[in-house]
């Protein structure tokens, strides 16, 4: 029987290999990994673990912060402190950056998270998960500002998620491709169960609130309109849809079948770009989604090319199958 690789033995051997894994991120990796082990735990003792419902607490966005958000981020905060391979964090839950408290060595790396996504999913029992995204520090100044923060996605050097579901998956990308690794309960440890995940170019399923649509733009709404047509419809064939309402279970079912997820820019709160956030949602998926083939915009540009100009920002999200991507872009951009 083939020998299991672990997530170490693999960020060792990639190491090895190409050198794309420093050692310092390569413990970053580790580190985070084993914090969505421990948020994995307390996600599934559920009820019994008391880790269900409202904090009743707002986060800087406006959002009531579910208990499990805060647990989430404080593991994850905890986890990354004290090893040296970081500056600062970011994070969904937290107004303003968090330096590493000056007792401990600074690395050279930025961690920015969405500690727990899909909260609305929490106490209902459906999958959840965590996003994270890793950029350098600029070296060109001591200390660490928000500014250092905001790098476009393009600058990441490591993204992934864990979803916490039927079975706990982290999934990775270091620039070579997208590798998933699944959590071995007896064993303790995330086990390499795909390498090079390829998404393919076309669908027949699609992911959006439709709920939304009377608040939707033209163009968002002639594309799904066109695949709820079907085969009579101009695209000559029938659709499916799936909506799980946490991005990282959408996301990882089109990087494991394919399809489209759209949460596009809408008229409920036409000053916002979108509901997801731009540095901790959308770059690391956006990311993730190219290194496996697919494509990511916000209707109108890469997103990965996007400057952002604040830590929360928001953007409307197209990724996933290459073609409808490209498809719903040119329906905004009119190419
Ligand atoms: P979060 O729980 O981190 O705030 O993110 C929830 C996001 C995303 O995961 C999901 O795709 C979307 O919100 C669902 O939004 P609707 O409830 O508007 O469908
Ligand atoms: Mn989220
Ligand atoms: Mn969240």
């Amino acid at each position: 029987m083939a020998q299991k690789v672990s997530l170490t033995r693999y960020l060792v051997e990639q190491q090895r290999v190409d050198g794309s894994i420093p050692a310092q991120l390569r413990l970053l990796l580790e580190v985070v990994a084993r914090a969505c082990k421990s948020i994995s735990m307390a996600v599934n003792k559920g009820a019994l673990g008391g880790v269900l419902g409202s904090a009743e607490s707002e986060n800087v966005q406006g959002e009531v912060q579910k208990k499990l958000d805060i647990i989430s981020n404080e593991v994850l905060i905890e986890a990354n402190e004290w090893g040296g391979h970081l500056a600062a964090m970011a994070s969904e839950e937290m107004d303003s950056i968090h330096l590493v408290p000056s007792r401990y060595p600074q690395g050279e790396y930025l961690l920015l998270f969405d500690p727990l996504d899909g909260s609305s999913n929490i106490d209902v029992n459906v999958s959840i998960g965590t996003i994270f995204s890793v950029l350098k520090k600029p070296d060109d100044h001591p200390g660490v500002q928000e500014a250092d923060f905001l790098q476009a996605g393009a600058k990441q050097v490591a993204a992934g998620y864990c979803v916490y579901g039927p079975s706990t998956t982290l999934v990775l990308t270091v620039g070579d491709g997208v590798a998933m690794f699944t959590l071995d309960r007896e064993q303790g440890s995330f086990v390499l169960t795909q390498e090079n995940v390829q998404i393919p170019a076309d669908t027949k399923e699609f992911a959006i609130n439709m709920s939304n649509m009377r608040h939707w733009d033209a163009p968002v709404k002639r594309y799904v309109d066109e695949c709820l047509a079907g085969k009579e419809g101009p695209r000559g064939k029938d659709f499916n849809m799936r909506w799980i309402a946490s991005m990282v279970a959408d996301v990882h079912r089109i990087l494991t079948r394919g399809g489209i997820f759209m949460y596009p820019w809408d008229k409920r709160e036409p000053e916002k770009a979108g509901k997801l956030r731009l540095m901790y949602e959308a770059n690391p998926m956006a990311w993730l989604v190219e290194q496996a083939g697919g494509a990511a915009t916000n209707g109108r540009q890469r997103i990965l090319d996007l400057q952002p100009t604040k830590l929360h920002e928001r953007v409307a999200v197209f990724l996933g199958s290459k073609n409808e991507v490209e498809r719903v872009t040119e329906y905004h951009t009119g190419a």
